[in-house]
């Protein structure tokens, strides 16, 4: 089978259909780096990936990272594989699943790079919501007025883990493995490629040296802006339907679902070697 791709919308988006056996190769690997540079977020219907299978094929993009752990009560023998899932008999710590309902990119408070990709299976579609949605911050960038893009170079924010779970938990209840987890970071993310998109997220605080209520009054008006159709789009989840997104030039989220949606979700992640600057 040849591989087949759709465009979703100019700015973001591409529909991927293959076969497992065109997938699982080296040659396809690369052209997957490449479609993601291109779209930024792929999705391949129907792809029923095993977690071994997902494992390998992430190897093959580069150096495989957990930063989050395995969910408690998740599966301890699928190594690197996060499941994301909100069944209580599963996973008694929901908050950093819940935080996922937020508009994010994965891993912006800790001190490594952040990964380069995200990849997710599904496993068990929801039976209500829990779609998710891409939307990218190169692109927001880039459409930005001359003027604008000339005020925001220049500024940096500070990203939290206690302001990514600001709409989940009070901060007394936050893990205190987590709580202090913060980095400051430039708004504007020149890549090395040249690229340039706009560090966004629940995770981002505030504007340092702005008044709060202005930065975060900028910080939540850039949200909508980098959120509008035209650069954003939604996935519908299928049993066996397998995502990958470039972490570095999108954010994601999931539309809300409840803890008895059935939704089980599978994760694995590509380090980044990037520093943000
Ligand atoms: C994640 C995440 C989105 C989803 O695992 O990092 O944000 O739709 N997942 O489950
Ligand atoms: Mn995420």
């Amino acid at each position: 089978m040849e591989v087949q791709v759709e465009t979703i919308k100019p700015a973001i988006g591409a529909v991927v259909r293959c076969d497992k056996e065109a997938f699982l190769t080296e040659e396809f690997a690369e052209r997957c780096l490449e479609l993601l540079e291109q779209h930024t977020a792929l999705v391949f219907p129907q792809l029923g990936l095993t977690d071994e299978e997902q494992l390998a094929f992430t190897d093959m993009l580069g150096d495989r990272v957990n930063f989050t752990g395995t969910v408690p009560g998740g599966d301890e023998a699928a190594q690197d594989v996060y499941t994301i899932t909100l069944d209580k008999n599963v996973n008694t710590e929901p908050e950093y699943v819940l935080g996922s309902m937020f508009w994010h990119a994965d891993g912006i408070c800790s001190d490594i790079p952040p990964p380069k990709a995200t990849l997710l299976s599904c496993f068990n579609p929801p039976n209500k919501g829990g779609q998710t949605e891409f939307c990218s911050t190169y692109a927001a960038w880039e459409a930005l007025p001359e003027e604008e893009k000339a005020e925001l170079e220049g500024l940096r924010v500070m990203h939290s883990v206690t302001a990514a779970v600001r709409e989940v938990l009070p901060p007394d209840q936050i893990n205190p493995s987590r709580r202090y987890m913060r980095h400051e970071h430039p708004l504007v993310w020149t890549h090395r490629n040249g690229r340039k998109s706009l560090l966004l997220g629940c995770h981002a605080d505030y504007v340092i040296g702005m008044p709060l209520a202005q930065s975060r009054a900028l910080l939540a008006r850039l949200h909508e802006w980098a959120a509008q159709p035209d650069f954003s789009c939604r996935h519908t989840w299928q049993k066996g339907d397998f995502a990958i997104w470039d972490n570095t030039g999108a954010l994601h989220r999931a539309l809300p679902y409840s803890d008895d949606s059935g939704r089980r979700m599978h994760r694995t992640t590509v380090a980044g070697y990037e520093e943000i600057a």
